[in-house]
């Protein structure tokens, strides 16, 4: 049985405290919270508080933490989390900026030791497809993601001081929603290579930080990739689409849409000016506009409505890794990667200029700090 604490119990730690004690993970037991603030509900007066994640870390009561306090603090709490040999779950971000999350990586040294990520939309069975029908499409030319069903409130930014500053959050949509979909499409294509970006602040609520985000990626072999975010827009759009030379997807709402070419869209257009006419691919290209073949088919997915499952998959996945080797779904190392895309193009957007990846660290932790400060960045 893994005893697993908590350590920040607002909006999600409450949400992973509500599947943990309706028995929803097998072999784990919520044993403890952490919080500035005492929880008053009757539920949970059964569990230890702390008012310190450290005390809670060296109680020597928990076997693992999930950590769900504002973004800045996953680094600070990860790595001592980690040093102490417990294991842990760390809430996405795992960290605002990319030279946090090189430290919380590094204190990770026993991997004996469970060191997980909540990238819960890692469990969803389209993009589980998605993930793998992607060598079916060949060379991958382009990638869509429009991401902007995020709508909020002034009010949702107003719930926490943290919110939505530099200092507090340390960023806006990319860090906070969107984060989510920059793993997804790291998880699907891997890095890109250049990202140039424009970002607004503050363009629909009195925030400091980004709500609208338009991206450009280019990658290693050559495809071309568009990434756009918000919080101002209702409803917004939350679609995916890849295209590569054997074929397309596209996915939005719960329909997957799969488009596979007979041949290469690549070799057909080329074999067109080298092949004599007489031969079967020129007849079909002497027209200027003539195409390979393509299959069409759909699927369409039923999905849970509760989107807490999708969480305790993740938890169970983290139990069962420290129970019985399980491989992760998300391990903690791979949330540097939506992190320093995200730096990337906060970077882009505020200088003005093509970043290239992997990012420079310590430019972009410097970047964050005049961004605090308020000063000019440019
Ligand atoms: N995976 C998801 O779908 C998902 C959804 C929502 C939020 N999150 C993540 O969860 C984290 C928290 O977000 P939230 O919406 O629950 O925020 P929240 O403001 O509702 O809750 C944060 C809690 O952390 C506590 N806290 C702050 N500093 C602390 C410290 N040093 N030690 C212990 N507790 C501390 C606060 O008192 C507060 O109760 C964020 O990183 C966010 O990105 C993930």
């Amino acid at each position: 049985m893994v005893k697993i604490g908590i350590i920040g119990f607002g909006n999600m730690g409450r949400g992973h405290a509500h599947y943990l004690m309706q028995n929803k993970i097998s072999n784990a037991n919520l044993v403890a919270i952490c919080d500035l603030i005492k929880p008053q509900e009757k539920i949970y007066k059964d569990l230890m508080f702390f008012y310190d994640y450290k005390e809670l870390i060296d109680s020597g009561e928990v076997d693992a933490v999930i950590i769900s306090t504002p973004h800045y603090f996953h680094t600070i709490i990860g790595r001592y989390a980690l040093e102490k040999g417990i294991h842990t779950l760390v809430e996405k971000p795992i960290s605002v900026h990319k030279a946090d999350c090189e430290k919380l990586i590094k204190a990770h040294t026993d991997k004996n030791v469970i060191f997980s990520a909540m990238f819960n939309q890692r469990t969803r069975t389209p993009y589980k497809k998605i993930k793998e029908l992607i060598p079916t499409l060949g060379n991958i030319q382009r990638l869509t993601c429009v991401s902007t069903d995020w709508y909020r409130t002034q009010a949702y930014y107003n719930s926490g001081s943290w919110r939505s500053t530099w200092e507090g959050e340390g960023g806006g949509v990319l860090l906070n929603q969107a984060q989510h979909q920059l793993d997804i499409i790291w998880w699907l294509l891997g890095m890109p290579g250049t990202v140039y970006a424009n970002i607004s602040l503050g363009k629909f609520h009195e925030i400091e930080v980004e709500d609208e985000v338009n991206a450009v990626f280019t990658y290693p072999n050559g495809a071309i990739g568009n990434f756009i975010a918000s919080t101002g827009e209702f409803p917004g759009t939350n679609e995916l689409e890849i295209q590569g030379d054997m074929g397309k997807l596209h996915f939005e709402g719960n329909k997957l849409q799969i488009w596979i070419n007979n041949e290469s869209s690549i070799t057909y257009s080329q074999n067109s000016v080298n092949t004599p006419v007489k031969e079967t691919k020129a007849k079909t290209s002497a027209n200027y506009m003539a195409t390979p073949k393509t299959e069409y088919s759909e699927i369409i997915f039923e999905e849970d409505e509760n989107f807490l499952i999708q969480h305790a998959t993740i938890t169970q996945n983290f139990v069962n890794a420290i129970l019985y080797g399980e491989p992760l779904i998300a391990p903690g190392e791979d949330g540097i990667n939506a992190v320093q895309i995200c730096n990337g193009i906060i970077m882009s957007g505020i200088t003005g200029k093509k970043i290239t990846f992997p990012l420079d660290s310590n430019k972009y932790k410097k970047l964050l700090m005049k961004l605090i400060k308020g000063e000019k960045c440019i």
